[in-house]
């Protein structure tokens, strides 16, 4: 069964100046709240790799993993567009390997788009999938899975080839783009410049919407979080809480109580 939005309702709300909030998810709870709240897009993030597998880059995730959790996100989403993010490795070897596992990604789960990461460089893979008709998003900018190559995560500010990396997935067939650390004013000039919308992480307030890693904004994650993430709320905390109290009342015999005890 279709998600309720397409991409076509993506163009529309580009044109109609309506934002896209976007956000990852990895399992099934997680992802019906996120489409109960209203989300637009859910991206299976390949941000899987630091969140749920506690990896320091996202490089050692594999398609099987991803098909796995594509389809527990997917088959909780009944409104929002489902989208896979392609593994490290899992499109960049030929646009045939493209085509193999992006195809999976829509006959083994109920994801309806892929994202994958690169401008230029990768227009003729998002040329090839988008042919076969598996709808792209494309990510420019800030490249995890380029992590080593870029010598960090860095802001990226190359306004020329930022701009012409955007051009090149647009007209390559993306339906959207990621700009991931990029300058607010370059962000905006890119936004301008496409028909496509642009989804911003870490890329100003002028993009036609913006991402969040779920874990950052629920605050489930710790350690130091990017300057760009707003946490929207403190799901550790009362998680930590929760489960003191649990503790505490198993210990000094207040659980289970009557009410929860079978007579
Ligand atoms: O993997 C991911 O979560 C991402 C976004 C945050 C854009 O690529």
């Amino acid at each position: 069964m279709p998600s309720a939005l397409t991409i076509q309702t993506l163009f529309e709300m580009k044109q109609k100046n309506e934002k896209i909030a976007e956000l990852t998810a990895y399992d099934h709870p997680f992802a019906k709240i996120a489409d109960e709240a209203g989300i637009h897009i859910i991206l299976v993030g390949d941000s899987l790799g630091n969140v749920v597998q506690g990896e320091a880059t996202t490089l050692g995730v594999t398609m099987d993993e991803m098909v796995y959790h594509t389809r527990i996100v997917a088959n909780a989403a009944e409104k929002a567009l489902v989208v896979a993010d392609m593994p490290f490795m899992s499109y960049q070897t030929s646009t045939e390997n493209a085509i193999a596992n992006a195809g999976r990604f829509l006959k083994e789960t109920r994801a309806a788009a892929v994202k994958l990461e690169g401008g230029a460089s990768v227009s003729h893979i998002i040329h090839a999938l988008t042919e076969v008709g598996i709808p792209v998003q494309a990510h420019i900018g800030l490249l995890p899975q380029s992590v080593h190559q870029m010598g960090g995560y860095r802001v990226q500010r190359d306004e020329d080839r930022l701009l012409a990396d955007a051009k090149e997935v647009e007209t390559a067939g993306a339906f959207s783009v990621v700009l991931e650390g990029i300058p607010a004013a370059i962000s905006a000039k890119i936004t301008e410049s496409l028909n496509i919308p642009t989804i911003g992480i870490g890329a100003g307030p002028d993009c036609d919407g913006q991402v969040l890693v779920m874990h950052d904004l629920l605050g489930i994650r710790t350690g130091r979080l990017p300057k760009f993430v707003k946490q929207y709320a403190n799901l550790r905390e009362s998680a930590i809480s929760g489960i003191q109290t649990y503790i505490k009342e198993v210990q000094d015999g207040s659980f289970p109580s009557e009410t929860h005890s079978y007579q």
